[in-house]
């Protein structure tokens, strides 16, 4: 493994739950590449503690900020630069939450309200993340920022339901930032459309256990584990993947690109 790819960068890491996170295990691996960073997450999921364990064992601190809260965002900007001590270098977006699938609503009955808090928590922050940053002008050139998606923005997961619109939501915020702050300060937006993975959002979705299983027998590689996810944030926060902007990066064993495997004909086969 090479070392130090993140050596003299700093930034923002939202999104750490539990040591299941995808955003977890990317603070791990930044952190082992020599980068540093401020965590973060809503003042709720502080509370739960776990958060603390990890800004010890990586040097840092955690600043609660809601990511749907303009102000939250411009302190946590300005207080995490203090301690830095410099602009950003990455900001990774790990964040995701729909009341609908939480208490089971199907997609035929959404409640809007609840719907309008899944699409402002889930995609709308990205946007307000970057806004705030362009605003308070706290990104280096050649930046890079990061969100996690999931292919239900292109296909259809019937248990995912207005999850899948907030990641289209996602998606497209990617390509329309990403185009601007390329212009403004040639920083790169991205989102990485993750393997089901076994997280505190992810098996809160509906039939999680039968999609994850499906998808670990459909891909060539199989699933693609967290820690492999934040193998691949690494890459991207990297200088070597500076020309690479405005993408939806599929980090799925390819699974997006697979038809049927032998595995999923062997259990079809005698029907
Ligand atoms: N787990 C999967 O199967 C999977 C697959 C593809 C993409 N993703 C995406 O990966 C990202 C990270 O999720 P995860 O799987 O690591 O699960 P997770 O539950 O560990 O992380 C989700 C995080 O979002 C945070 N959050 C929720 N509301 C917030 C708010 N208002 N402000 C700030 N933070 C808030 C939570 O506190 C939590 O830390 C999400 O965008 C998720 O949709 C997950």
């Amino acid at each position: 493994m090479s070392e130090n790819l993140l050596k003299g960068k700093v930034g923002i890491i939202t999104g750490a739950l539990d040591e299941n996170s995808i955003a977890w295990k990317t603070a791990l691996k930044v952190k082992e590449q020599g980068g540093k960073f401020v965590l973060t997450n809503a003042p709720i999921a502080m509370r739960m503690g776990a958060i603390k364990e990890l800004a010890e064992e990586c040097n840092t601190i955690v600043i609660g900020a809601d990511a749907t809260v303009v102000e939250d965002i411009e302190k946590l900007y300005a207080e995490a630069k203090e301690f830095l001590g410099a602009d950003f270098d990455f900001l990774l977006h790990s964040i995701g939450m729909s009341p609908n699938i939480r208490k089971g609503r199907a997609y035929g009955d959404l409640n809007y309200d609840w719907a309008m808090k899944s699409y402002d928590v889930s995609a709308i922050s990205f946007h307000k993340m970057m806004q705030v940053a362009e605003k308070m002008d706290v990104m280096k050139d050649w930046g890079s920022i990061v969100g996690l998606s999931y292919i239900a923005a292109q296909r259809i997961f019937p248990f995912y339901t207005d999850m899948a619109d907030a990641k289209a939501l996602l998606e497209s915020i990617a390509r329309g930032y990403g185009y601007r702050f390329g212009k403004l300060k040639k920083v790169r937006v991205n989102t990485i459309s993750q393997s089901p993975t076994k997280t505190t959002a992810g098996t809160g979705i509906g039939g999680f256990d039968s999609f994850y299983n499906f998808a670990e027998a459909l891909s060539p590689l199989g699933n693609a584990s967290a820690d492999a996810c934040a193998d691949y944030i690494v890459s991207l926060f990297s200088d070597l993947t500076r020309m690479v902007t405005m993408q939806n990066l599929f980090h799925d064993g390819g699974y997006s690109f697979t038809g049927i495997s032998e595995e999923i004909m062997d259990k079809f086969k005698d029907l």
